[in-house]
């Protein structure tokens, strides 16, 4: 019987090892926030952290979670120390980035597990790491949301080589952007 650690606790399934995760997680844990989406690894509905990355459940089978730690929007929802949301849930808010909200769940575990491997990442790191499917389209407000959380980013553009021979005229302020602002 495979077992795993659920939400920080261990849990043992007593069914089929090849069930795909997704089911396991909704159908027997009753932790219906993971949603169904697409069911084969494209859309991100499925989300969950396993070992702290971004997985989509449905293509996971429940041997393949066995042993690992396995986190579910149920245990990102909880209520934090001070009483107040994650981070991450409470940007995708602020930002109005939840619209119908089923691709929610998968979101908020595709920021956090983008976060934890990269803290401050520019747009273009957060469009390319959150590969998500929404069918609201809220693209323009997810990147605002985890700009929320992190801040602006300062990138640094190189001047082109043209422009380097006359650097001492250009304003510091040309040469860099505040990108997210
Ligand atoms: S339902 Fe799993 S990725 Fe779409
Ligand atoms: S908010 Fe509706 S699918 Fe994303």
């Amino acid at each position: 019987m495979p077992s795993l650690t659920l939400n920080d606790r261990p849990v043992e399934f007593a069914i089929d090892p090849t069930t795909p995760l997704l089911w396991a997680l909704r159908d027997v844990a009753n932790l219906t926030g993971t949603k169904y989406g697409c069911g084969s690894g494209e859309c991100g509905a499925c989300m969950v952290l396993v070992d702290g990355q971004a997985l989509p459940s449905c293509t996971l089978s429940l041997a393949d979670a066995a042993g690992r730690s396995v986190t579910t929007i149920e245990a990102l929802a909880r209520r934090q120390a001070g009483g107040g949301r994650h981070p991450v849930i409470q940007a995708l808010i602020d930002e109005q980035a939840v619209q119908c909200g089923f691709c929610t769940p998968g979101l908020v575990v595709a920021i956090v597990s983008l976060l934890a491997a990269n803290p401050r990442p520019n747009d273009s790191e957060i469009r390319a790491g959150i590969g998500n499917i929404c069918r609201c389209g809220v693209y323009p407000r997810l990147v605002a949301a985890v700009r929320r959380v992190t801040g602006p980013v300062v990138e640094v553009v190189s001047a082109p080589a043209s422009a380097a021979a006359g650097a001492e005229d250009t304003p510091a302020a040309e040469a860099t952007s505040v990108v997210g602002e």
